[in-house]
């Protein structure tokens, strides 16, 4: 089975088809996304606050975007795997090269994504060039997010101007879908119109070609509230809490383990050992 190229995605926007990406970091939840069917897995640097429970992405690493990489791609099959490139680590073109070259080679995957507008053009365009597929991330970006702050970008007249001129000129570098993080869903829908790649949203409306979520708000694994663009479609974390309580209820009690979790050996070897 092969994996899904960009053409693929960019066949679905073609098609009309809505795309459906989710942050995925490991292995075992690799394997389920994959049995789910979704297109397209996206190895998120919201990894910093959700698998090593940062405040913020700002303090993950390349090596730790490798390392999840890797566990994604052993999990998966056919989904066209996309991995962040993590804060401050794509400021010149030399470093983008330098360290795409390693989230590629030892992470795996098949395509990096960047956050910021036309002022990474030139470093979106050289990767590009060089055999990298590159996603884009406009709006609420959270590697600048001591710049930006949580809130709804690009309301006002000037902004929503610099952010669609922003989607044409990563279009114009050579990106070949852009994500649009929690801004007015009628300017996602704007965007999705001017664009001829796919754009995926979150916190943007169904205006968009496409919809990303978070793995942990979609599936409840926190106790607090996920975010206003989230809808939780489980409650695996309550779920895991009543197992892991129920498992050390047991052990208390004695009811854990059975005979059907144990070994036994024969009588006459037992007699023998305790002469
Ligand atoms: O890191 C992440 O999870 C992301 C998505 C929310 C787009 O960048
Ligand atoms: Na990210």
């Amino acid at each position: 089975m092969r994996r899904n190229t960009i053409s693929d995605i960019r066949k679905m926007k073609e098609a009309g088809e809505p795309i459906a990406m989710l942050t995925v970091y490991d292995y075992a939840s690799a394997l389920i996304a994959e049995r789910a069917g979704l297109p397209i897995l996206l190895v998120g640097d919201s990894l910093g606050m959700v698998m090593h429970g940062h405040d913020t992405t700002l303090p993950v690493r390349v090596r730790d975007m490798i390392a999840h990489a890797r566990m994604v791609m052993q999990g998966s099959r056919k989904a066209l795997v996309v991995v962040d490139m993590p804060f401050l680590s794509y400021g010149t073109v030399e470093e983008a090269l330098r360290n795409a070259r390693r989230l590629m080679q030892e992470g795996g995957g098949q395509a990096l994504k960047l956050e910021g507008g036309a002022e990474i053009a030139p470093i979106v365009r050289r990767l590009t060039e060089m055999g990298v597929p590159v996603m884009g991330h406009l709006g609420l970006t959270p590697q600048s997010q001591h710049q930006l702050g949580l809130r709804v970008q690009a309301r006002d007249e000037a902004a929503a101007r610099k952010l669609l001129a922003d989607a044409r000129a990563l279009q114009e570098a050579g990106a070949f879908a852009v994500v649009l993080e929690v801004i007015p869903q009628e300017l996602a829908e704007l965007v999705s119109r001017e664009l001829s790649i796919p754009t995926i949203g979150i916190g943007a409306g169904l205006g968009c070609d496409g919809q990303v979520q978070v793995w942990h708000d979609l599936l409840g694994l926190f106790e607090h509230k996920p975010p206003r663009h989230a809808r939780r479609y489980a409650e695996i974390g309550a779920e895991m809490e009543k197992a892991v309580r129920h498992y050390a209820e047991d052990v208390a009690a004695r009811r854990f383990p059975t005979v059907a979790q144990s070994a036994s050996m024969t009588p006459e070897v037992l007699e023998k050992i305790e002469k």
